[in-house]
């Protein structure tokens, strides 16, 4: 037996919010045979599944989770010349972060604005991970997975993967149905840095050079870093899942109407699928009345971001759902725009899960 199942395992401190009860059972998968004989395990005993990366983008529930937890931690990253690309084959528990160094440092461009992003490789095609105007879908080229449905490995293409604003097949439709084991990403041999965003740009405002690779790196890590969005140990400012919620896209009218009700506001737009506007929640979240650091018992917002509630101190999974709730239903009645969160809810009741992911 490759896979060591353990049981009752608290979840709270494989994740970044520090929350939640345990795994009724839970094991650690370094290879892919040990992934493949957990999902058995649990299969023989008609046990839900979780497959777990980084832990990064995950609110976890109290009472914790009564199926069995996966920890994916194959490792392992192949890196193989094509002419201006170079294709990079990464483990899905390699760490993101220390992915995105290592093609910085071998001078390959197009995810170093993805710098700075807690959690695992192969939680990266889950919510097609995006930031300052790079999004994991332009460069991944393949995603290696189980597939519960079929019982066989498969390997997927971009296209396959439906990719839009932090969603793709895995978790809209086949959600529950493939576990990620390796991802593929084609990257651009000694291209240029993506500076899309006016707010990567200033940063480099006094320079005169171009920017390199490394230094876009580090520019995002800095803004990251102001914004309570970068992982510091022991600070409860980052004690979060990142965004909580994600950012509307609108339909023009909708984007109208919502100008409408913040006149001499410049409301923040940026661009979406044809005819749509993404509009950000931070800035609604402001406007609706919660100040940066606003709380409510252990449960609060960042004091540097309105959009990443934290956990102060011995938050509990209900401490997040009642402040969330409550941001929830003010931007909706301010604003009519229903904020919808973009971290995973594990081991909540159905009633839960709908009241929060209902459109
Ligand atoms: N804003 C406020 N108050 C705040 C925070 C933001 O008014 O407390 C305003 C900002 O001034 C700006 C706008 O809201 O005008 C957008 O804010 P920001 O640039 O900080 O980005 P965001 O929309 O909050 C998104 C992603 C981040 C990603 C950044 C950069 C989502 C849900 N969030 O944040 O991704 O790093 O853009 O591209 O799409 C994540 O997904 O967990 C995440 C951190």
């Amino acid at each position: 037996m490759k896979a060591r199942i353990q049981e009752n395992v608290a979840l709270s401190p494989l994740t970044t919010f520090g929350i939640g009860g345990p795994a009724r059972y839970f094991v650690r998968a370094p290879v892919e045979d040990a992934v493949l004989e957990a999902i058995r395990f649990a299969v023989d005993r008609n046990l839900p599944i979780f497959v777990l990366g980084g832990g990064s983008n995950l609110l976890v529930a109290d009472r914790g989770f009564p199926g069995l937890v996966i920890r994916v931690g194959i490792t392992g990253i192949e890196w193989e010349m094509q002419r201006d690309q170079t294709i990079v084959r990464a483990g899905a528990g390699e760490d993101w972060d220390g992915l995105v160094k290592s093609c910085v440092d071998r001078e390959l461009a197009g995810i170093e604005c993805l710098s700075g992003i807690p959690g695992s490789v192969g939680g990266t095609p889950v919510q097609n991970v995006g930031a300052y105007g790079q999004e994991v879908s332009e460069v991944l080229v393949i995603v290696r997975a189980y597939d519960r449905k079929t019982d066989s490995l498969v390997e997927l293409s971009r296209e396959d993967c439906r990719f839009t604003y932090r969603t793709s097949l895995f978790n809209t439709t086949a959600k529950d149905r493939y576990v990620v084991l390796q991802v593929t990403y084609s990257l651009t041999q000694n291209g240029p840095p993506a500076i899309r965003y006016p707010e990567v740009q200033r940063e480099f405002d006094s320079k005169t050079a171009n920017p390199t690779l490394a230094e876009v790196r580090e520019a995002v890590r800095c803004i990251r870093a102001r914004k309570a969005m970068l992982l510091v140990e022991g600070d409860p400012d980052c004690r979060s899942a990142g965004s909580f919620f994600k950012n509307p896209i609108l339909g023009e009218s909708q984007f109208a109407a919502l100008e409408a009700v913040l006149p001499g506001e410049r409301v923040p737009r940026y661009p979406a699928a044809p005819g749509k506007v993404k509009t950000a929640s931070g800035w609604l979240i402001e406007r609706a009345g919660f100040s940066k650091g606003y709380s409510v018992g252990p449960a609060g917002l960042s004091t540097k971001h309105a959009l990443a509630l934290v956990n102060k101190g011995g938050a509990t999974a209900e401490d997040v759902l009642r402040l969330a709730r409550e941001i929830r239903n003010r931007v909706q009645e301010k604003f009519g725009v229903r904020l919808i969160p973009e971290p995973v809810f594990l081991g909540f009741d159905k009633e839960v899960t709908t009241e929060f992911f209902r459109y």
